[in-house]
């Protein structure tokens, strides 16, 4: 299987590329999105590929796509390179393959909805510092990774460049209008019970998640990934114990090793060592497999 860090396709016109995605027109109101093995951490993106990183968050998503999609419609169109235009198949196959998905083109809703179960990352550094999570007071003496009575829904800014920055819910219905405002909270958290429950059943814990919407003909309609490494918080429950973080299969692994390996955070990235490039791989397609029950 090819690794790519940055995918070319000539003949189709590339939209933007995200940290991880490749984004290209594909005709009418149709984007193509080609998931890199790039990843980023503190927001910045590291010139090391994952190997089968962007096959595990496209094939992982589209699994978790058509579970929700009772819940909510997302944006799939499909999956099978075959109904992709001609750009997008014969020589450009090989490395598109089993990453690549077509999609409808939606108007974003500019906000990034998190949801939690669990109190850690960033909502555990605030609860320290504040006894809040997004301005909303918590239960005093929360330990850290304590599940919550009821999950909570944290909206964020999407920035464009830099860091997303949390904002309160009546915040969110000053931006969005406090109609959308609480349809994108009910859905958030429709979709988080649903795979936190699911998760649970595999053995694996989804401490939170992040989702992203768009309107499509006046449809809200869930986009961009589902419920990956990338996205989300998934612990082994096996090793679940509040008071500590558990081992994640999310890109806390590559976070501790850059905070000792003493980087700045600031662009350049450096390159990963080997080792830290196949735990990091091995950590993704464990994550698919533990969650589909089959290997990727
Ligand atoms: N169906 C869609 N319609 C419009 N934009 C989309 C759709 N799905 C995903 N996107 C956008 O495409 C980009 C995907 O690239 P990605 O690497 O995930 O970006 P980011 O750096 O913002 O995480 C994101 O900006 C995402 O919001
Ligand atoms: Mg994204």
């Amino acid at each position: 299987m090819t690794t790519l860090l940055q995918s070319d396709v000539p003949g189709a016109r590339l939209v933007r590329r995200g940290k991880v995605r490749d984004v290209y027109e594909a005709g009418g109101d149709r984007l193509v999105l080609v998931a890199s093995d790039r990843l980023s951490a503190f927001d910045v993106v590291f010139p090391t590929p994952i190997p089968d990183k962007g096959r595990v968050l496209t094939q992982l998503s589209n699994f978790w796509f058509a579970r929700l999609a009772s819940i909510v419609p997302n944006h799939l169109v499909a999956t099978d390179l075959a109904q992709f235009p001609p750009a997008f198949r014969g020589g450009n196959a090989p490395a598109l393959e089993g990453r690549s998905v077509l999609v409808k083109r939606c108007e974003r809703i500019d906000i990034e909805c998190v949801a939690r179960g669990y109190i850690s990352g960033s909502a555990w550094t605030e609860y320290k510092a504040l006894g809040s999570v997004a301005g909303e007071t918590l239960p005093a003496s929360l330990q850290e990774s304590a599940k919550l009575d009821e999950p909570i829904f944290t909206p964020a800014t999407k920035a464009e460049s830099g860091h997303d920055e949390n904002i309160s819910r009546r915040r969110l219905a000053a931006v969005v209008g406090s109609e959308l405002a609480r349809d994108l909270e009910q859905m958030t958290l429709a979709l988080y019970r649903a795979a936190h429950a699911y998760a649970q059943g595999r053995g694996l814990i989804l401490a939170d998640t992040k989702f992203e919407f768009g309107f499509h003909d006046g449809q809200l309609t869930l986009i961009d990934e589902a419920l990956t490494p990338d996205s989300s918080r998934y612990w082994d429950a096996g090793k679940y114990k509040p008071g500590a973080t558990p081992p994640s299969y999310d890109k806390q692994y590559v976070r501790d090793f850059l905070v000792r390996s003493g980087w700045n955070k600031e662009p350049p990235a450096p390159a990963l060592p080997d080792d830290v490039v196949a735990g990091t791989q091995q950590r993704y397609l464990e994550c698919y497999e533990q969650l589909v029950g089959k290997p990727l």
